[in-house]
């Protein structure tokens, strides 16, 4: 199968691109946009993806049986502070995406997030009603959409929080708090806003099983634990042998009641649901350097 992997040199592009071009009967092209291509055996392209001319381009050469699109501005207060842009790069390129693969024949399977609900009632299953409250959430409502209505062979993949190891010199949230508590500094943690945190590697296999199987409609994977922020923390730093106490809960202003309910899609997928212990225990054995 040729597979298009947009915004594939991302935290978790990085991982769906390794692991395409490591399966078997794919040939895989991947863009990218600020950050250079990685060794990896697929094919790179830079790409800007609100240049229309130039993702025709990119189907043009990739011709894609299969397009996994990731690349989206991904951070919440990003999206508040340049809300035009955030329309412009999640909800109007989506359009365009989601068009060329009708035009093209191209299965499209679009990467979204709990964000497309308000957080007072989760965890939310697939069929709930998207009520988003953020710039974030309501620019990839709007592309969630899109794909839903232009193109004909779609999957919406939506996640919770995703944990795991990210580039040199890139951020993640598990990494961050492991280094924080290593060096003996407390971390304060919300006890009122809830997620469903899944592993990178446990989130790749969702969305290959989509790429492969001709699944229309909406899912939701992520892990099957729906925990704090505070709970996740200390799990955290059990699974890496570091101090719980240093995790110190506090209440947020707001209640944030986000997370994914699975049930369904893991069903249907036939996939297994693991949850942190089963993250965690798999990200502390892949770290760098084992
Ligand atoms: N990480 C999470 O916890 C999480 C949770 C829920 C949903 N998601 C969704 O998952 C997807 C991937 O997230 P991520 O965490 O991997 O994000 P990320 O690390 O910020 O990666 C974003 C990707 O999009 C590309 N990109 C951004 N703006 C672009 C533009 N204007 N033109 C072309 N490419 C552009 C980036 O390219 P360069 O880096 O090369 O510039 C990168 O490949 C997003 O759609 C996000 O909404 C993520």
């Amino acid at each position: 199968m040729r597979v298009l992997i947009i915004g594939a040199s991302g935290f978790i592009g990085r991982y769906v691109s390794h692991r395409l071009v490591n399966a078997a009967g794919h040939t895989v092209f991947s863009s990218c946009n600020s950050r250079p291509p990685v060794d990896d055996g697929a094919s790179w392209h830079p790409l800007e993806i609100t240049d229309a001319a130039a993702l025709d381009a990119l189907f043009t050469v990739a011709r894609p049986d299969a397009v996994v699109h990731l690349a989206a501005m991904a951070d919440v207060g990003t999206a508040e502070r340049n809300p035009e842009t955030a329309a412009a790069v999640n909800a109007t390129a989506t359009e365009a995406i989601a068009s060329l693969c009708e035009r093209d024949g191209s299965r499209l399977v679009f990467m979204s997030t709990e964000y497309v609900f308000d957080g007072q009632n989760g965890p939310y299953r697939e069929n709930d009603p998207p009520a988003p409250t953020t710039q974030y959430g309501r620019t990839k409502f709007d592309a969630e959409q899109a794909v839903a209505s232009l193109a004909s062979n779609w999957s919406i993949l939506r996640t919770s929080i995703v944990y795991g190891w990210p580039a040199p010199a890139r951020r993640n949230f598990v990494p961050m708090l492991v280094e924080r508590l290593r060096e003996g500094e407390p971390h304060h943690a919300p006890t009122n806003v809830y997620r469903s945190p899944v592993y990178v590697a446990h989130l790749v296999d969702g969305i290959v099983r989509l790429v492969e199987a001709d699944d229309i409609g909406i899912h939701h994977v992520a892990g099957s634990d729906w925990v704090t922020m505070y709970e996740f923390a200390v799990k955290v730093a059990q699974k890496f042998g570091l101090d719980p106490d240093l995790v110190i809960p506090l209440t947020d202003p707001t209640d944030d009641r986000l997370g994914l309910d699975c049930t369904r899609t893991m069903a249907d997928l036939g996939l297994p649901h693991p949850g942190l212990d089963d993250g965690l225990a798999a990200m502390r054995a892949a770290a760098p350097g084992r």
